[in-house]
C-alpha cells in the first residue's frame, strides 16, 4: 500500500485483535439496533408529541435502512418528568403514546417485517407518581411501603440536614425531604436523579419480584429483549456513605476504555457495586426460560471495559453499551485503544461486543466531531456556546458512523443518525425539557437538542413529523436539508451510505467477522485500517490523503475519493471499505 504522506510504515504484519468466535447464531451477537425514542420519532394524532402508531407507520423505513431490531426509549405511563425515564406504570402505555393494542400492533408489524423489538426497562427508580411511592408517602417512617426506597432520617439536630452528600446526576442533592400530614418536615429519600424520580430499594425482596414480574409481562407479550436503565446504579454501597465525587450524565466512562476508574463518573458508592449482579442472573434465568432468544443490554457507564465485561457474563446480560467507544472522540489510537480492550473484555467472557456513537443522553455525532474538541462531551450546548463545525461534523460522523458498522460485534444507530441529523445547538431556554437544565439552574443546557424531532418529509410543515405541524421541540431550518424523502432518494445521501453499509455488512457477514490491524497502519496517529474478513475497513482521520492499493476494489466510502498520481485516495475525515 502506498502512502501520500510521510508517515514511516513499520510493519506489513495484520495484528489480529479478534477472532471470528465459536459462539454465533444468536441475533443478538451482530444485530444492528435502531434506537426509537418514542416522542420525537412521528406524531400520528398531531398533539406535537410523538406515538406508537407513528412508529408502526414508518417501520419500512427502518426495513429499507436494513435493522435487524429497535430499541424503543419509554413509552409507560408516565408524568414525563424526565421524557418518560419516570415510571408510574410499568405495565401499560401512556395515553400520551397509545394503548396497549397500539404496542401490540406495532410489536406484530415489526415482527411481520422480520424486525425485532427491544423495550426499555427502567428499575432503578420509580416516578413520583408510582402507586409504591404514593402510598410510600402516606405511610408511617419505618413502614414497609417506605422499605421499598430508600427513606432516611436526616442528619443534624433536627434533621434538616440530607442523610449524605451525594448530588442528584441532573444537578442538586439526591436527597429531598418529606412533609408529614400534620405539615412538619419527616425523612428524606434518595434520588439519584430528579427528585420525581425516588429510587428503589433492591435490597428489599418485593422490589426484586415486582421486576420479575414486570419482565413477564411484557416476555408474554413478545418482547425480543430490554434495555435497562441505569443498570450499574440499582445497588448501593451499604450505609449509604458520604463520597465527594461528582457524578455527569455524560461522564461516567474514561476514553480509552483501559484507565482505571477516573474517580469522576462510576466509582462511588451508588455505582457498579458487586450486588447488582445477583439481579442480572435472577432476570437471566427468567429470560431463558422463553424460547425466541430474548436478550438484555445493559445501560452501564463503567470502566474500565474489563469491569463492564462483568456484566455480560454467561449467566448474566447479553450486551452492554460501549460508551468508551462513544467518548474516544476523534483520534485514531485512541479508537484503536478502545476497540482493542473491548474486544479483550467481552472475548474474556464470550460477549459481544457492542459499538454505540449516538443516542438520546448525548451530543449527537454529527455535531459532537465538528466540535474543537470532540473529545469534551458537554451536556448540550447554548447558542453562546463556541458552535459546531456543521461542514466538519457530518463528514467525520459519516466516517465514523462507517467505521462503526465494519467492526465486529453488534451496532446501535441512533432515530436520525442515518440521516446525518445535527443537535440543536440553538434552542431558546424557554422550550427546554431536561431536568438537567433546570436543576444545574440553566449551568448545563441538557439533552433537548438531541431529542428534536424527525425530519420526514422537506416540504411539510414541522417537516412531516406530525399531521399539523405541531411538535413538541423546534426543529431547526437546517432539518429540511436532511429530510427523509430527500435523503432516500438521493444517491450518497447520509441514508444512503449507512442503507448501504448495513446491506454489505450482512452480505460480508462482518458482523461476526474477526478483527486485524493492517500492520502498516498499526501505530498510525492518523489512520484507523482494520480487516474483517476479506474486507479493509480504512478510516482516514488525518490531513494527508491515503492511497489505496493497486486493484482495490472500493466497497462503499464515507465521502468522495480523491485522485492521487493515478491512484484512489482516502481524503481527510474519510472512511472506506475495500475488498483486498
Ligand atoms: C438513563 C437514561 C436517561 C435518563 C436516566 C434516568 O441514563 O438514558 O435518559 O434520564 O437514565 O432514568
Amino acid at each position: 500500500m502506498t502512502r501520500i504522506d510521510s508517515t514511516p510504515a513499520p510493519s506489513t504484519e495484520a495484528v489480529t485483535v479478534h477472532a471470528a468466535g465459536a459462539a454465533q447464531g444468536s441475533w443478538w451477537r451482530d444485530a444492528v439496533i435502531y434506537q426509537v425514542y418514542p416522542r420525537s420519532f412521528a406524531d400520528s394524532n398531531g398533539d406535537g408529541v410523538g406515538d406508537l402508531p407513528g412508529i408502526t407507520a414508518h417501520l419500512d423505513h427502518l426495513v429499507e435502512l436494513g435493522v435487524d431490531a429497535l430499541w424503543l426509549s419509554p413509552f409507560y405511563r408516565s408524568p414525563q418528568k424526565d421524557a418518560g425515564y419516570d415510571v408510574a406504570d410499568y405495565r401499560d402505555v401512556d395515553p400520551l403514546f397509545g394503548t396497549l393494542e397500539d404496542f401490540d400492533v406495532l410489536l406484530e408489524a415489526a415482527h411481520a417485517r422480520g424486525v425485532r423489538v427491544v423495550v426499555d426497562l427502567v428499575p432503578n427508580h420509580t416516578s413520583d407518581q408510582h402507586v409504591w411511592f404514593q402510598a410510600a408517602l402516606a405511610a408511617d417512617e419505618g413502614s414497609p411501603e417506605r422499605g421499598r426506597y430508600l427513606f432516611r432520617e436526616g442528619r443534624g439536630a433536627g434533621g434538616e440536614e440530607p442523610p449524605n452528600n451525594w448530588q442528584s446526576i441532573f444537578g442538586g442533592p439526591a436527597w429531598t425531604r418529606t412533609t408529614r400530614a400534620d405539615g412538619t418536615p419527616g425523612q428524606w429519600y434518595l434520588h439519584l436523579f430528579d427528585s420525581s424520580q425516588p429510587d428503589l430499594d433492591w435490597s428489599n425482596p418485593e422490589v426484586r419480584a415486582e421486576f420479575e414480574d414486570v419482565l413477564r409481562f411484557w416476555l408474554d407479550r413478545g418482547v425480543d429483549g430490554f434495555r435497562v436503565d441505569v443498570a450499574h446504579g440499582m445497588v448501593k454501597a451499604d450505609g449509604l456513605p458520604d463520597w465527594d465525587g461528582h457524578v455527569a450524565m455524560v461522564d461516567g466512562a474514561d476514553g480509552d476504555g483501559t484507565d482505571a476508574v477516573n474517580g469522576s463518573g462510576n466509582s462511588g458508592p451508588m455505582f457498579d457495586q458487586d450486588g447488582v449482579h445477583e439481579i442480572y442472573r435472577a432476570w437471566r434465568r427468567i429470560l431463558d426460560e422463553y424460547d425466541g432468544d430474548r436478550a438484555m443490554v445493559a445501560e452501564a457507564w463503567v470502566e474500565p471495559l474489563s469491569r463492564l465485561a462483568r456484566y455480560v457474563r454467561p449467566d448474566e446480560m447479553h450486551q452492554a453499551f460501549n460508551f468508551s467507544f462513544l467518548v474516544a472522540g476523534w483520534d485514531a489510537a485512541r479508537l484503536r485503544g478502545v476497540v482493542e480492550s473491548s474486544f479483550r473484555a467481552n472475548d474474556a467472557v464470550g460477549a459481544p461486543t457492542t459499538w454505540v456513537l449516538s443516542n438520546h443522553d448525548v451530543v449527537r455525532h454529527a455535531s459532537r466531531l465538528g466540535l474543537a474538541e470532540p473529545e469534551n462531551r458537554p451536556n448540550g450546548l447554548f447558542a453562546t456556546d463556541p458552535q459546531p463545525d456543521a461542514e466538519l461534523g457530518l463528514r467525520r460522523a459519516r466516517a465514523a458512523s462507517l467505521l462503526m458498522l465494519g467492526l465486529p460485534g453488534s451496532s446501535y444507530v441512533y432515530q436520525g443518525e442515518e440521516l446525518g441529523l445535527p443537535e440543536h445547538t440553538t434552542l431558546e431556554d424557554v422550550v427546554r425539557q431536561d431536568p438537567a437544565f433546570f436543576r444545574t439552574g440553566g449551568a448545563e443546557a441538557g439533552r433537548d437538542g438531541c431529542r428534536i424531532p424527525m425530519p420526514w418529509e422537506a416540504h411539510s410543515p414541522a417537516y412531516g413529523f406530525s399531521p399539523d405541524g405541531a411538535a413538541w421541540l423546534p426543529q431547526p431550518s437546517s432539518y429540511a436539508a436532511h429530510a427523509a424523502d430527500v435523503e432516500r432518494a438521493t444517491v450518497g445521501s447520509t441514508f444512503d451510505l449507512y442503507r448501504t453499509a448495513l446491506r454489505l455488512r450482512k452480505a460480508e457477514a462482518l458482523g461476526t467477522g474477526d478483527l486485524a490491524w493492517l500492520g502498516v497502519f498499526a501505530d498510525d496517529p492518523h489512520v484507523v485500517a482494520l480487516r474483517n474478513r476479506d474486507v479493509v475497513v480504512l478510516a482516514n482521520l488525518g490531513d494527508a490523503p491515503v492511497a489505496l492499493p493497486a486493484g482495490a476494489e472500493v466497497l462503499v466510502a464515507s465521502g468522495e475519493l480523491t485522485d492521487e498520481a493515478g491512484a484512489a485516495a482516502v481524503p481527510s475525515d474519510t472512511t472506506v471499505w475495500y475488498r483486498a
